[in-house]
């Protein structure tokens, strides 16, 4: 068993906070020491002091990517926190179906673990234009900072019990059987989903701004200085009359903030 000195595990989390984000705080030392177990141990490694020396001269990006793997919580599922959804389809796309000209829809799922919220937006996107689509460019971007959650999204498959909780509707338009324990999302609806990797503490590589933005439950993990900064960047990313949807735990305050309250985890700029 190797065990973290707060000496060292105070180095390593002002580590991983600055290139993720992510606070961990002094609460979560023993979790940190137990997922780091099995690397220090592929690693050849006798202490953590060993291990933060072997991250931080890693030139390849390999350690790093391993950190963050062990260390983020990427738990998800279909329709969470479904009053979004509903927001999105009655309030959201009727006013953007009447003010956006072009027709090119711009949907940003930001920290999107495995999938689920994407795709449940590529559904409600399918639901409201219905035979209208091909007229829109609706497709949705979705990224994560894990390279891994994001190749299991693009596969899109899912146990059976995590496909249940839909309506009947949906699984037969959009899901077809995988293998007796799994369900796939059918091809309409992936090729929607345009998935990449991204850490959201980096300058955004966009050209063009969102028309929505959602980023849930994923401010959390992050200290009050990087989330203020994050929705500057966020408002800065949004049209005019754009919508930013975030947790039903996260809240913005008014102060830390330019974006107008619209109700429980909606904001408007
Ligand atoms: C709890 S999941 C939320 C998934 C989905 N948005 C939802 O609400 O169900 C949080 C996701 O944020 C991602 N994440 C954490 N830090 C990130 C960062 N700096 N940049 C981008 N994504 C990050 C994690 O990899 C994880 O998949």
């Amino acid at each position: 068993m190797f065990t973290i000195s707060d000496q060292e595990y105070r180095q390593l989390s002002a580590f991983i906070e600055k290139h993720t984000g992510i606070h961990l705080g002094p609460r979560k030392k023993s979790l940190v020491q137990s997922r780091l177990q099995q690397t220090l141990e592929k690693r050849k490694l006798e202490t953590f002091d060993q291990y933060y020396v072997f991250l931080t001269n890693d030139s390849t990006g390999a350690a790093m990517k391993e950190l963050t793997e062990k260390l983020t919580t990427n738990h998800t599922y279909f329709m969470r926190e479904r009053d979004h959804f509903a927001y999105l389809q009655h309030h959201v796309l009727p006013y953007l179906e009447k003010s956006v000209s072009s027709k090119d829809l711009r949907i940003w799922s930001a920290g999107c673990s495995y999938g689920q919220e994407p795709y449940t937006i590529a559904m409600i996107l399918d639901d409201y234009f219905g035979a209208n689509k091909f007229a829109w460019d609706t497709k949705v971007l979705a990224t994560d900072i894990s390279p891994r959650v994001i190749e299991e999204a693009k596969l899109g498959v899912y146990k059976n019990e995590d496909v249940l909780q839909l309506p009947e509707r949906w699984r037969s338009k959009h899901f077809q059987a995988y293998d007796g324990e799994r369900t796939a999302v059918k091809q309409h609806i992936k090729q929607e989903v345009l998935y990449r990797p991204l850490n959201l503490i980096h300058p955004f590589p966009f050209r063009q701004p969102f028309h929505v933005i959602f980023c849930r439950n994923v401010m959390i993990y992050f200290d009050e200085h990087v989330r203020a900064d994050l929705l500057r960047r966020f408002y800065n990313s949004l049209l005019p009359g754009g919508y930013l949807f975030i947790g039903h735990s996260e809240s913005l305050q008014r102060e830390e903030t330019s974006f107008r309250y619209v109700m429980p985890a909606v904001y408007r700029k």
